[in-house]
């Protein structure tokens, strides 16, 4: 017999039905809530609330786990493949050696930019945030590729997601070139597509840059570590957009906008700042720790903390151990990534943090990581976007394949003035 929940309210009394998920997760089906009983549910941050079924990501938080299509995202650190993983998250299986060779040709294929964007690229400032510019920018890939504006046919869909695959890496170079008023290097079709990012933001006209095998299995790594995570802010942005069958390219610029906040995907560059402060002796990590424990300071331990992971989140660890591996590897020393395992354990010994289950999550290492392979802190949040585009692609595609999905859109409770009225100016 299917499981029910009970709602009594007032005088009337409903059953409304249990939906139980692969795992066991259970959740109350609330859709036909109001026309049976006129009122709704109140869930400001939506933290009780699944706005989807979806097969793509399962996280359960309180055991600190995280799968990708049922795989847990250990098992992709021996060799990582970011591509790959890109193709599990928007199709659903690991692809066939033709299918990633298919693939990997449709991304060389559609790794250039139309040459009108090196316009754009020279009317924006060079102090231009390049989360802005990023946005904007996979938002123009609408005005030059009109004929995906609308995905007909999953071949039409898979050439929208290999050009916004493959090009963010172009935009994001491009952006740091312009920044430094460097020449744009132009990808390398030889290279696979974590090597022809770093070639593009690193090489010079006259020498190539020469890609160390560690940075290049660090930045695969570092792309997979963000590639999903079910229905975070990001992801939900891109669902919102794309449920009122808004382009793809449109969903996920504005993905991009919801990333940018220093709350999300921006936090990756809070923590280098704060780990900087400690390291020019601004503030000792002890310091560091009171501030951000201190109700009447707005300041947070950046890179700590997690709406649903309530343990260490997975990612964390294996970037720790990256960092790690690579350091001892290249003979790297980084005296930030000292301070950063300091504030952990000052943090995970402090009942403020143990009570709250306050952890490290996937920003406290990544930026130590990327940093190692020189990539410059304000381009931090450009890399989080790069990882996670697989993941907004893949589940706006869920959405819109599925044919019971519906424009989103939430209700509120009233909380505004009474009926009153028009007074005219002249009695103002
Ligand atoms: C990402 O959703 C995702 O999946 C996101 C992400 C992804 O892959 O898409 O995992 C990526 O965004 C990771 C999070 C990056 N942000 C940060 O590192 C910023 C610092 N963290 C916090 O701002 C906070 O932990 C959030 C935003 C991540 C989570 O916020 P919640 O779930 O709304 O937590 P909360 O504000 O309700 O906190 C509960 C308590 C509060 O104290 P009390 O009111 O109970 O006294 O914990 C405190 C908070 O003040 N708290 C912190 C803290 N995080 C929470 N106190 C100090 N430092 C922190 N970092």
């Amino acid at each position: 017999m299917p499981e029910k929940a009970i709602l009594k309210l007032g005088d009337k009394t409903i059953e409304l039905p249990v939906i139980i998920g692969t795992e066991g997760e259970r959740g109350i089906d609330i859709s036909r809530l109001r026309d049976e009983t006129g009122v709704v549910t109140y869930d400001p941050s939506l933290g009780n609330t699944a706005v989807c079924k979806s097969a793509i990501t399962f996280i359960d938080g309180e055991k600190g786990i995280l799968r990708y299509r049922g795989i847990p995202i250990e098992q992709f650190t021996e060799k990582p493949n970011f591509m790959e993983v890109a193709w599990l998250l928007i199709f659903g299986r690991l692809p066939s050696k033709e299918e990633l060779a298919r693939f990997r040709d449709r991304l060389t294929d559609n790794e250039l930019l139309h040459e009108g964007f090196r316009h754009q690229f020279q009317s924006v400032p060079v102090d231009a945030p390049p989360m802005a510019i990023l946005s904007a920018m996979l938002s123009q890939l609408a005005c030059f590729h009109q004929e995906l504006l609308s995905l007909q046919d999953e071949e039409s869909f898979e050439d929208a997601a290999a050009r916004l695959i493959s090009k963010v890496r172009t935009i994001a170079a491009f952006s740091y070139r312009r920044s430094l008023g460097l020449p744009f290097i132009y990808p390398d079709p030889k290279l696979r597509y974590c090597a022809n990012f770093l070639h593009m933001m690193f090489s010079i006209p006259y020498q190539q840059y020469i890609i160390t095998p560690e940075i290049e299995d660090a930045l695969n790594l570092v792309f997979i570590m963000h590639a999903d995570h079910e229905q975070n802010c990001s992801t939900s942005t891109a669902r919102v957009v794309g449920s009122a069958k808004a382009n793809l390219f449109a969903s996920c610029a504005a993905a991009v906008c919801a990333l940018w906040g220093p709350l999300h995907g921006g936090a990756n560059v809070e923590v280098i700042e704060m780990l900087e402060r400690i390291h020019k002796g601004g503030v000792t990590p002890e310091e560091c720790i009171r501030q951000a424990k201190d109700k009447s300071n707005p300041f947070r331990l950046f890179g700590f903390g997690h709406r649903v992971y309530k343990n260490y989140d997975p990612r964390a660890k294996i970037l720790k151990a990256t960092c790690e591996k690579v350091f001892a590897k290249l003979h790297h020393k980084d005296e930030l990534l000292d301070i950063a395992r300091k504030l952990e354990a000052l943090a995970l010994k402090d009942s403020y943090f143990v009570e709250r289950r306050l952890y490290p999550n996937v920003d406290f290492y990544s930026g130590i990581l990327l940093r190692a392979m020189g990539i410059p802190t304000n381009v931090f949040t450009v890399c989080f976007a790069i990882g996670r585009l697989p993941g907004w692609i893949a589940q706006w595609k869920e959405q819109h394949d599925d044919p019971t999905s519906r424009i989103l859109r939430p209700r509120q409770i009233y909380v505004g003035p009474p009926q009153g009225d028009y007074v005219p100016l002249s009695k103002r």
